[in-house]
C-alpha cells in the first residue's frame, strides 16, 4: 500500500510451481505486473515441481493459463517473448536439501551478473504439510540469509485452529523475522476492499456517524455459485467455517469496524485490526446454537444446470457433516459498536455470485411527514459491492416529482470502471506489496490467531455435533432457512437476498 512502490532486482521462487494458484493467479498477477511496469529490471521466477518438465514446456503451460486466466488475456508475442526468458522451471523434491542447494547455486549466478545482491521470495503454494520441511530446508540450505532482504509469502490454510496456528507461526519465526513473512488472504488485495480505508478515512462525511449511535446493524455477504470443484479432499476437512470466515469474512469485518490509524504505517493498521478482532465478543459453547448457524447444500439447480448436493462431488464422504455454508452473528465489545450486530455468512452453491457489505442505517428519530408516507421511508443504507459488481451505494430518502409530498428511496453511486480490464487483481497487488516489503495487506501473527480465537467455540460445538438435517438447502438457493431465523429475531433481513421483502 506503499505510495513509491520501486522494486529492486528479486528472484521469486513458487513452491506448487505446477499447482493450479501458479497457473491461474500467480503468473497472470506477475505477467501483468510485467507489461504494467511495476517489475524490476532484473527479476527471475523459479516454478518448482516434482514433475521433470522443460523450461520450455513450463513456459507453454504458462501461457495457456495467461489465455485463460488473465485480465489482460493472451499475451501478445513481444511481450511474452520478454517475459518468458525470466521464467523457469527447476525440478525438485520438497523433502530433499540438495534440491535446495543446487537451487541456491542458480540464484546466487544471478547475484554476479546482476552485480547485487537480489531480494528472494519464496512462495509456500503447498499443502500445509510440507510448510515445516520447506522451511527448515530454505533456512538449512543459506537460500535466505538475508533477514533484509528475503521473505517467504504463505498461503491459507494458516493452521486449522487457534493451538496449530500458534505453532505454526512459532515454526516459521524460527526462521524469519515477522516482517519477512507475508501471511497471504487474498481478500484485502482486493480492489473494493482496499477502498474501505480510503472511503472511511479520506472523508469527513462518514466518520462521525460510524458507530452505534447512527448505525443499526451491519451486514458482510460472501455468496458463491460455485461448489466445492476439485478441492472436495481439502474441503471436507475445512468446511465454510474455517475457509471463508476465519479469514475473508473476518478480515472484511476488521476493516469496517477498526478504529482510524494514526498513520498509515503497516504496524499502526494492522495493530487497529488487531483490537477489532480482539474486541469481538467470545460466542459461549452452549449459546453456538444461538449465534451461529450452518448449512450444507443438496442437489438443485443454478441458472438453468442442475448441480449435485455435497455428499455427490468428488473427494465428499457421502455422509459428510462438513457445512458449505455458515452464517454468525457477532457482537464487538468497544465504545463505537456495543450493541451493533454484525451478521456475516458465506456459503458456496448459492443463487448468485455477491460479495458485499451493507451498513444500515437507524431508522429517522421521528417522521414528520404525512401519515400514508410514514411507511415507505427506508432508513439509509451503504452498500459497498466487492464483487462481481463493484461499487458504493447510498440509499437516501428522497421527494417523488410531483405536487403531492411522496416520499421515495433513491441512491448515490460510486461505480468502479467494470467494463474495462484495468482494475489490478488481488494478487497482482500483494505479490508488488511483498516484493517491496509492504506488510500492511498482510495478516500478523497475532491477527492470525486472535481471528481462529474468535470461531474456536463454534468449531469446537460444530465438530462434536452432526447437524441432523443436512443437507438443508438446495443448491441455487440463498442457504438454509435457518439463516433467515438467526437475523429475523433481531427484526432483521438479508440485504441481497433479492428475493427478500427488504422491509428494513
Ligand atoms: C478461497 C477459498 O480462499 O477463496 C475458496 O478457499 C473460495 O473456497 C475462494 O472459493 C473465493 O475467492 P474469490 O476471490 O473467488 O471470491
Amino acid at each position: 500500500m506503499k505510495t513509491n512502490k520501486k522494486v529492486t532486482p528479486t528472484v521469486i521462487v513458487i513452491f506448487g510451481g505446477t499447482g493450479d494458484l501458479a497457473k491461474r493467479k500467480l503468473i497472470p498477477a506477475f505477467y501483468n505486473l510485467f507489461i504494467e511496469n511495476w517489475m524490476p529490471e532484473n527479476f527471475a521466477i523459479y516454478g518448482l515441481g516434482r514433475t521433470e518438465l522443460s523450461n520450455d514446456e513450463y513456459r507453454d503451460n504458462l501461457h495457456e493459463g495467461l489465455a485463460e486466466f488473465s485480465r489482460s488475456g493472451a499475451p501478445e508475442d513481444k511481450q511474452w517473448n520478454t517475459f518468458k526468458e525470466s521464467l523457469h522451471y527447476f525440478t525438485s523434491n520438497i523433502n530433499d536439501a540438495q534440491s535446495y542447494t543446487d537451487l541456491l547455486k542458480e540464484i546466487e549466478a544471478y547475484d554476479d551478473t546482476w552485480g547485487v545482491r537480489a531480494n528472494r521470495l519464496f512462495y509456500l503454494s503447498v499443502s500445509p504439510r510440507f510448510i515445516e520441511t520447506a522451511t527448515q530446508n530454505i533456512s538449512g540450505s543459506g537460500l535466505a540469509c538475508d533477514k533484509t532482504k528475503d521473505r517467504i509469502i504463505v498461503e491459507k490454510p494458516f493452521g486449522y485452529d487457534k493451538a496449530s496456528a500458534v505453532e505454526l507461526n512459532q515454526m516459521l519465526t524460527k526462521t524469519f523475522d515477522e516482517e519477512q513473512i507475508f501471511r497471504i488472504d487474498h481478500y484485502l488485495g482486493k480492489e473494493t476492499v482496499q477502498n474501505i480505508l480510503a472511503f472511511r478515512f479520506a472523508n469527513t462525511l462518514f466518520e462521525p456517524l460510524w458507530n452505534r449511535n447512527y448505525i443499526d446493524s451491519v451486514q458482510i455477504t460472501v455468496a458463491e455459485e460455485v461448489g466445492v470443484e476439485d478441492r472436495g479432499g481439502y474441503y471436507e476437512g475445512a468446511g465454510a467455517l474455517r475457509d471463508m470466515i476465519q479469514n475473508h469474512l473476518l478480515q472484511i469485518l476488521c476493516m469496517v469496524a477498526m478504529e482510524p490509524p494514526a498513520s498509515f504505517d503497516a504496524e499502526e493498521i494492522r495493530s487497529r485490526k488487531y483490537d477489532a478482532l480482539k474486541a469481538i465478543r467470545r460466542i459461549k459453547p452452549e449459546e453456538v446454537h444461538h449465534y451461529a448457524v450452518r448449512g450444507q447444500y443438496g442437489e438443485g439447480w443454478i441458472k438453468g444446470e442442475k448441480a449435485p448436493g455435497y455428499r455427490n462431488e468428488n473427494g465428499v464422504d457421502k455422509n459428510s457433516n462438513t457445512e458449505t455454508y455458515a452464517a454468525i452473528k457477532f457482537y464487538l465489545d468497544n465504545w463505537r459498536w456495543q450493541n451493533v450486530p454484525f451478521y456475516l455468512r458465506t456459503g458456496k452453491r448459492m443463487q448468485e455470485k455477491t460479495s458485499s457489505i451493507t451498513i444500515q442505517f437507524k431508522p429517522v428519530p421521528h417522521a414528520s411527514f404525512p401519515a400514508t408516507q410514514v411507511d415507505s421511508i427506508k432508513p439509509n443504507r451503504l452498500t459497498i459491492n466487492i464483487q462481481p459488481q463493484m461499487d458504493i451505494r447510498l440509499r437516501f430518502m428522497t421527494k417523488r416529482t410531483g405536487l403531492e409530498m411522496n416520499l421515495n428511496p433513491s441512491e448515490m453511486i460510486f461505480d468502479y470502471d467494470t467494463g474495462s480490464n484495468q482494475t489490478p487483481e488481488a494478487y497482482e497487488t500483494l505479490l508488488l506489496d511483498a516484493m517491496v516489503g509492504d506488510t500492511t495487506l498482510f495478516m500478523r501473527s497475532d491477527q492470525i490467531e486472535e481471528a481462529w480465537d474468535v470461531i474456536s467455540t463454534i468449531q469446537e460445538a460444530w465438530k462434536n455435533r452432526d447437524s441432523l438435517d443436512f443437507p438443508d438447502y438446495p443448491a441455487g438457493s440463498w442457504g438454509p432457512e435457518t439463516a433467515e431465523a438467526l437475523i429475523a429475531r433481531n427484526g432483521h433481513v438479508w440485504a441481497v437476498n433479492k428475493h427478500s421483502n427488504d422491509k428494513k
